[in-house]
């Protein structure tokens, strides 16, 4: 059987998607999402912007750009934008990029870079359309330095993998440099230094 694609995936488990990690969005996602993006003004590219959970936390003055390769998520994100007229939704592999060099203020990814099959690729198109004065965003769970806890994710990896495409060993903070970002700010936000918030200059 061939492997199914990272955006198979998630068309397949669209319809279910926000009742699968309701606990952890209850929990914890809501309240980083909001404290990360109420501040954020400009011309705003989100990327993976999967069923749309972050978008009634941005500013309605803020222009949002949203991506994902997911034709089942972005339609319930297109559910939510439908009375929201500061936010465009497009189908887009955010390893190409279909928009200019130095066209944002900010790039937020949220549980996104553990996904993308070539995160490092995907960050570079991300910091080629910002502009030079603008900021990455990302609330990501990445791999964490603690080895019980990198032995855990080295055992659930697979079957994450599996059904949701998601990696759970991936240096994320590591990626971000990779792709020619200057961190700005790293938080460990739980379960130590797995889920954390960075901001990254171009
Ligand atoms: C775990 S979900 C997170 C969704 C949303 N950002 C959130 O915070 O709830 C990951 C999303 O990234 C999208 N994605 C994965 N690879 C992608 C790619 N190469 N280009 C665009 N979107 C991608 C998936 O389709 C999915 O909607």
């Amino acid at each position: 059987m061939p492997a199914m694609s990272a955006a198979s995936k998630y068309n397949r488990i669209a319809p279910v998607y926000e009742v699968l990690d309701l606990p952890l969005e209850l929990f914890f996602f809501r309240s980083w999402r909001k404290e990360a993006l109420a501040d954020l003004s400009g011309k705003v590219l989100e990327i993976g912007v999967g069923s749309g959970r972050n978008l009634k936390y941005y500013s309605p003055d803020v222009l949002v750009t949203g991506i994902d390769n997911s034709e089942g998520m972005l339609e319930e994100a297109l559910k939510k934008a439908r009375e929201m007229k500061n936010i465009n939704l497009s189908l887009m592999n955010a390893e190409s990029l279909e928009f200019s060099d130095n066209s944002f203020d900010y790039v937020v990814t949220t549980f996104v870079l553990c996904t993308i099959p070539d995160p490092v690729k995907a960050l570079k198109e991300m910091r080629r359309v910002l502009k030079p004065s603008g900021e990455l965003i990302a609330l990501e769970h990445m791999n964490s330095d603690n080895l019980i806890i990198d032995f855990f994710e080295r055992l659930i990896d697979p079957f994450l993998f599996f059904l949701l495409g998601d990696h759970t060993t991936r240096q994320t903070a590591r990626n971000i440099e990779e792709a020619g970002f200057k961190i700005k700010e790293e938080k460990n936000l739980a379960f130590k230094d797995v889920f954390r918030k960075i901001r990254a200059k171009t």
